[in-house]
């Protein structure tokens, strides 16, 4: 077979481990072609064979070697008939993407054109439905986490109330996990509207036990009349520091900022994320030999498995259920 491999939408550590992962158990028996820039690379050429080897200097780096592309190729007709085109010139017989949920969107647009595709699911925000986690989520948690850390010692040095801003523009998994992680005295994401008065009166409590108070907050939340609501379209580094001058305004209290933005997302990659690649690989070189296409790969309830495109694509996984429970053991209640 000729299979081709790309990665797309925004870059993640562990996705040049998944990359190298399948290369090295398909090149066996398979030939192996690299498309550069996601997508795009069907459109601008840029398709070569590639080997393991090829992958060799990259592997403990975040990013991507094959380079990645946000650009919907498929809302073009002229591309449309281009990446067909490439796809039959090189004969290529399945394509492995490598993804978030934007990109399942264009996995899913492929298989509309009889383009065989398995998807590996990979993006920091975690929030690609039909699986508990994505490569990248847990490097940047940790990246996360290290950074409230240092931001919290001078914190306590200053006796000041701090705000963390991470990446989640949808989802909040990122910062509840660095909420919980770091122990934060408050923890907004997009999922759960609150009050800026009860946020303030939660650090006002917090500030008189500790002489310090710590909040960390998803990118994706918007501040409007005193209401903290889901915002689908944050402008980067923006509402952790316009949360923090609130929050001084109104407490009295001297209070910083950081936004640690895609210094996050290009850590080098965690034993965690290294090993979900790999499995994620094998799982995808295991469809590919068993003939099975149009499907993700999966990890849920402790086991790797596939669930078809077709039920995945255009679903968000949103912060529910136990985690929403947990949010508010620790936040709200
Ligand atoms: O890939 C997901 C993500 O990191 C989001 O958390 C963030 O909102 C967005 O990408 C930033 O995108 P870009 O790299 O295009 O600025």
């Amino acid at each position: 077979m000729r299979i081709g491999i790309l990665t797309s939408g925004g870059d993640a550590p562990g996705l040049n481990i998944a990359v190298y992962s399948f290369i090295k158990l398909a090149e066996r028996k398979h030939e192996l072609f690299a498309v550069f820039h996601g997508w795009e690379g069907f459109i601008d050429g840029s398709i070569r064979r590639i080997e393991s080897t090829d992958l060799l200097p990259y592997l403990s780096m975040g990013g991507t070697a094959l380079k990645t592309s946000r650009r919907n190729v498929f809302d073009n007709e002229d591309d449309v008939e281009k990446l067909v085109e490439a796809v039959n010139n090189y004969g290529l017989d399945c394509i492995v993407a490598i993804g978030g949920d934007g990109s399942l969107k264009a996995s899913y647009k492929a298989t509309e054109l009889d383009i065989k595709v398995i998807h590996i699911p990979k993006t920091i925000d975690n929030d690609v439905f039909g699986t508990d986690f994505t490569i990248g989520f847990d490097s940047a948690v940790n990246a996360a986490v290290n950074v409230t850390e240092s931001f919290k010692t001078t914190l306590i040095s200053h006796e000041r109330i701090g705000v963390v801003e991470v990446m989640g523009r949808e989802a909040g998994w990122v910062a509840l996990h660095t909420g919980l992680a770091t122990m934060a005295d408050a923890t907004l994401i997009p999922e759960y509207p609150l009050t800026m008065d009860f946020i303030v009166n939660k650090l006002i409590e917090a500030y008189k036990i500790k002489h310090y108070a710590l909040v960390v907050t998803a990118e994706g939340i918007n501040v409007s009349d005193g209401i903290i609501t889901a915002n689908k379209h944050p402008t980067p580094n923006g509402i952790g520091y316009r949360l923090a001058e609130l929050i001084e305004k109104t407490t009295g209290i001297e209070t910083r900022a950081v936004s640690p933005g895609h210094s996050i997302r290009g850590v080098q990659p965690s034993a965690f994320d290294r090993v979900l690649a790999v499995n994620y690989a094998a799982k995808a070189y295991e469809a590919v030999e068993n003939e099975l296409c149009n499907v993700m790969v999966n990890y849920s309830e402790s086991r790797y498995g596939y669930v078809p495109i077709h039920e995945v694509v255009g679903k968000n996984k949103l912060v529910s259920g136990g985690w929403l429970r947990l949010y508010e053991d620790f936040w709200v209640n």
